[in-house]
């Protein structure tokens, strides 16, 4: 992740007023800001999951949390990466 907003930051920096000038370059950004914020509650949901459960992993609460915040993180990267191909061919 780190390496991805460096990259991301040093590409902006080269061409800044074309990508600030794309409606793209914000929805990106939102959902890079997304993705760090659902990150940050599916890592802390984690840490209070018991360790052993015996109700079926989909009917318990917790566990049914995590993997809503699971399934939100994968469609943010994907919905990131494509937000961020569609940068390269508009600016
Ligand atoms: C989770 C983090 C990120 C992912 C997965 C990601 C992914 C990508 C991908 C797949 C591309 C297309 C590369 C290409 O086709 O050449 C791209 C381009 C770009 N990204 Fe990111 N990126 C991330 C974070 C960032 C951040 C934080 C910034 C800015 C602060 C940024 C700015 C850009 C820009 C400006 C482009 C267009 C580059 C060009 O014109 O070729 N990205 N990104």
């Amino acid at each position: 992740m780190a390496v991805l907003f460096a990259t991301g930051i040093l590409i902006t920096a080269a061409e800044f007023e074309e990508f600030v000038e794309t409606p793209v370059f914000w929805i990106k950004l939102a959902l890079v800001g997304l993705l760090v914020v659902n990150g940050a509650l599916l890592t802390r949901k984690e840490e209070i999951l018991p360790e052993r459960t015996e109700a079926p992993l989909k009917n318990n609460g917790e566990w049914a949390r995590v993997r809503r915040h699971a399934l939100f993180s994968v469609t943010l990267w994907i919905a990131t990466a494509a937000a961020g191909i569609v940068l390269s061919y508009l600016a």
